[in-house]
């Protein structure tokens, strides 16, 4: 049995400890730092195990498994265990989508591992399929719901709760921080999404600069509409390379029941990639979670021990891309007393409930919603074919 060293034992770090004590694993957990030693542990680690001292969980051998979350110090920790030539795994999409490729050129030189997969995806192993993608043709977009949070917010606004209603549930079943801001304003899904679009397309996207909308402009009329067009509203992530710059954007999107991004619940997570030969697949499965992120960093661990490297990931010296907004049909809702003349976009008005419900083809949500919410509306892309 080989021993590996826990940085964080929250609620990821705890799945790994639980997964490393179940019989028949080939890993024991020999060091685990924490910011409080007496904080009660729901897992029993051996006498002397636990440490708040980062020197002195780095000083041994051994794979590294980071779960502190957030960026610092959590990337200087990953540089610092690579650079003692020691393989890391990660499920830190903040440390990876703003540092990847320092951390990535660090493991290169030093020729140990960085094992991603628990970054995007939880349970879905997103990055090894991108590798595989990716080696063999041309991708030309990625991305889907990929923030299981705002996915299980949603599904409860579906069966009838508010927003906050929504959120203290998501809250009390773990899913939401108590601080849900990275989740409902994207911040999440844009690292994950730069982290995406890096293995997709080689480009190193800042998470800051991808247009972002929070899951706080859907309202129970846009889920009502959806509904009753066959559709359900979903926070969708998506980049796509074009012409002149790479595209993207986080935001709510109405997206027909036949497309694989309608059906997660819960948590759950569908990411589509799409590429010059494979044409679209999708992968969907449990989004977070422990257990599924203990698997997928316990999988990294496996094929880092199988001989697998470091993934291909873009160089540092490769300025940031610049992104630009993606465009799309966006359904536009105003209320009953606005003129939808003032929107100042061509769009397709009909009465819906007590207001107007416009479709506005080839559009950014940056064109539109200035003057949708200067008249006291909302909008949100249509991912259904044109409607008549
Ligand atoms: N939760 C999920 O379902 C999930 C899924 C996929 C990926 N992730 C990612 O996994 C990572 C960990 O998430 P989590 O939910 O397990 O977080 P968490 O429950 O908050 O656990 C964080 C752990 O790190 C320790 N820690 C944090 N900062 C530290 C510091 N500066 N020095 C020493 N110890 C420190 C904490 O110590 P104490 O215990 O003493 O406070 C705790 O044990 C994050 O990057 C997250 O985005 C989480």
């Amino acid at each position: 049995m080989s021993e590996l060293t826990l940085l964080g034992l929250g609620t990821v770090g705890g799945g790994v400890a639980r997964a490393c004590a179940r019989e028949g694993s080939p890993w024991a957990v020999g060091r685990a730092l924490v910011r409080d030693r007496c904080k009660p542990r729901a897992v029993a680690l051996p006498d002397g195990a636990l440490t708040t001292s980062a020197d002195e969980a780095l000083d041994g051998t051994g794979p590294v498994v980071e779960v502190l979350g957030g960026e610092l110090p959590a990337a200087n920790l990953i540089a610092a265990a690579l650079e003692r030539g020691r393989p890391v795994v990660t499920a830190n999409k903040g440390a990876i989508a703003a540092q990847g490729p320092r951390l990535f050129a660090l493991a290169r030189r030093h020729g140990v591992g960085l094992g991603i997969e628990a970054c995007v995806g939880g349970g879905v192993p997103v990055i090894a399929a991108l590798r595989q993608l990716a080696g063999g043709q041309r991708l030309t977009a990625v991305g889907g719901v990929i923030n299981g949070t705002t996915n299980a917010i949603l599904g409860a606004m579906e069966a009838g709760y508010s927003y906050d209603e929504a959120l203290a549930r998501a809250q009390a079943a773990g899913f939401a921080e108590p601080d849900p801001s990275t989740d409902v304003e994207g911040h999440d899904a844009a690292a994950k999404l730069a982290i995406l679009a890096a293995l997709a397309f080689g480009v190193y996207v800042a998470p800051a600069t991808i247009p972002r909308r929070p899951l706080t402009d859907v309202t129970p009329a846009d889920l009502r509409w959806a509904a009753a067009h066959g559709a359900r509203i979903k926070y969708v992530a998506r980049a796509a390379r074009a012409a002149g710059g790479d595209l993207a954007a986080v935001e709510p999107a109405a997206v027909p029941l036949a497309d694989a991004l309608a059906a997660p619940d819960g948590p759950g997570n569908a990411i589509r990639i799409e590429g010059d030969l494979i044409g679209a697949t999708t992968l969907s499965g449990p989004g977070a979670g422990a257990e599924p992120t203990a698997g997928a960093l316990l999988g990294d661990l496996a094929a880092i021990a199988g001989g697998a490297l470091t993934l291909d990931y873009p160089a540092p010296d490769l300025a940031p891309a610049a992104v630009r907004p993606l465009p799309a049909r966006y359904a536009v809702r105003l209320p009953h007393a606005a003129d939808p003349a003032a929107l100042g976009h061509n769009a397709r008005w009909t009465r819906d409930g007590d207001g107007w419900l416009g479709i506005v083809e080839g559009a950014t949500a940056a064109d539109l919603g200035p003057a949708a919410r200067a008249a006291g509306g909302g909008l949100f892309r249509c991912d259904l074919p044109a409607l008549d």
